[in-house]
Formats: structure tokens, C-alpha cells, sequence
């Protein structure tokens, strides 16, 4: 009954045949076509995340702005990112995502143990940020907020395989979309399920070949 109340949760990852994350060309345009097709509440994205993707794509950071230091006002149609970031990683990188046009706002998930220096970061700059947790973020209590306070009912989490496990393990996910590369990574693959501590029985919803050489599939994932 509880878990009526959690927001609806898709997985949503780019891999190569072989279940990697990592390690290979990722098609950005088409991946995300997809992300946007769920039309999103939030985007829940784990630090690493963040901060891969940002030495990916940013040569330097920019210098902060006055307008870095002010919530953001964009089209209510578009997703909050919201950021599990209790080490407080992202602290003088926020700015970044931020500026993204394609996101409402940011807004940090922090626990006890974060830093002060981090919370007076997240504050001076007009974050709303939310202490879920002792040590770690308690997804679930995480959850539970975002749907009381934000009345989220939509979430895509494209992340890697640390917060996307803990969700999978913890029962949260509905769906995987998963956006099949034509190929094989090998010894460095960083494969998308290897923190999975159970069989997890999936049923295929989607199945779409794209650009005549990726695959889409979607599973439901069976409670
Ligand atoms: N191919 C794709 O579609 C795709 C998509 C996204 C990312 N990636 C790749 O994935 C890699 C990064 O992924 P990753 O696996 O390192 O990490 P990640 O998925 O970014 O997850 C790390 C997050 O999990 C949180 N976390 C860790 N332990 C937790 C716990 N016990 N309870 C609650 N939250 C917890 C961390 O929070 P704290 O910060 O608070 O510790 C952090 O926010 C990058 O290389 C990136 O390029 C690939």
C-alpha cells in the first residue's frame, strides 16, 4: 500500500551489448530523445554522475555569475534535477548544471554527516536542499519527499551503477529502458547490474530499433 505513494521510477541507460555503462561511444542525441519521451517530474542523478559528465563536457569550469547565485525560473513542463550529494563533491561545480537549459532547477539531497561548508555552499546560492538520512541518503524517505513536497509523480533516474543498483535493490524501480549500443567493451566494461544482489524478473513493454542499428527496450519490472 505504502509504496502507491512513491513517485514511478524509470532506469534509464545507454549500454553496449555486453551491459556496460562506460567505455564506448554513447549516442547522446538518441539517448536523450528517450529520456525526454517520459516527460519527467525530476531527473534523480547520483554524484559520480555529475561529476563524470561535467569533466566530460566542460573544459573549464566558468566563474559563478550573479545569476548562478539565483533560482532558476524556467518552463514548469521541464524536470528538477535532483542530486544525492551528501560529501558535499559538487560543492563550486553546482553553477554548471544549473545553467542547463533543459533543467528547472537543482535540488540537493544531503544527510546529517554532510559538511556545514557544503550546506552554507547550498544556502548562499538559493538551492533547496533537503536532510534525508544519517549517513547516506535514505532513498526512501527521499522518495517520500519528493512526492509530498513537490508532488512528483515521474521520475528517470540516467545514472550510474551505484544509485541505480541501490534503487533496484531497494524494490523502487517500475521500468529499465535500456538503449542498446552495437558494441562489445570487454575487459573494461563497467557492467550496469553487477551490484544486483537478487534475480529480478522483468517483463518487455518496448522493443524499437532506432537508426537501424540500436535497440530500445523497455521492461517493466515485476514486484
Ligand atoms: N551509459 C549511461 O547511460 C550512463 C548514465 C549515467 C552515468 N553513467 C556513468 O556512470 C558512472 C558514474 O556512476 P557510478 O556508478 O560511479 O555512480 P552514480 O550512479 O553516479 O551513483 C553514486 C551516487 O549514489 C549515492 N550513494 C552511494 N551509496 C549510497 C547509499 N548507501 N545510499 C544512498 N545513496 C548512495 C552517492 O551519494 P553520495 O554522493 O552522497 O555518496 C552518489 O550520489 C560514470 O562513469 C558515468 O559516465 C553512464
Amino acid at each position: 500500500m505504502e509504496k502507491d505513494t512513491l513517485p514511478k521510477i524509470i532506469i534509464h541507460n545507454s549500454i553496449s551489448i555486453d551491459g556496460s555503462l562506460t567505455n564506448f561511444e554513447q549516442n547522446m542525441s538518441l539517448h536523450y530523445q528517450i529520456a525526454g519521451y517520459y516527460k519527467p517530474d525530476v531527473q534523480l542523478i547520483g554524484s559520480n554522475t555529475i561529476k563524470k559528465g561535467i569533466e566530460l563536457y566542460e573544459d573549464d569550469i566558468p566563474r559563478e555569475e550573479k545569476k548562478d547565485f539565483e533560482k532558476q525560473d524556467r518552463s514548469k513542463i521541464l524536470p528538477y534535477w535532483v542530486i544525492i550529494d551528501t560529501h558535499g563533491k559538487l560543492k563550486g561545480l553546482l553553477h554548471t548544471c544549473r545553467r542547463f537549459e533543459f533543467c528547472k532547477d537543482v535540488i540537493i539531497l544531503v544527510s546529517e554527516k554532510t559538511p556545514k561548508n557544503y550546506l552554507n555552499y547550498l544556502k548562499e546560492r538559493n538551492y533547496e536542499y533537503h536532510i534525508v538520512g544519517k549517513d547516506n541518503v535514505n532513498l526512501k524517505k527521499a522518495l517520500k519527499l519528493l512526492s509530498a513536497k513537490y508532488k512528483i509523480k515521474t521520475i528517470l533516474t540516467d545514472t550510474g551503477r551505484i544509485l541505480g543498483n541501490l534503487l533496484l535493490n531497494q524494490g523502487f524501480v517500475n521500468e529499465i529502458s535500456l538503449l542498446i549500443h552495437p558494441v562489445i567493451v570487454g575487459k573494461k566494461s563497467y557492467n550496469m547490474f553487477s551490484y544486483i544482489n537478487k534475480n529480478l524478473k522483468l517483463k518487455l513493454i518496448k522493443k524499437v530499433t532506432l537508426e537501424n542499428e540500436y535497440i530500445w527496450f523497455v521492461y517493466k519490472v515485476k514486484k
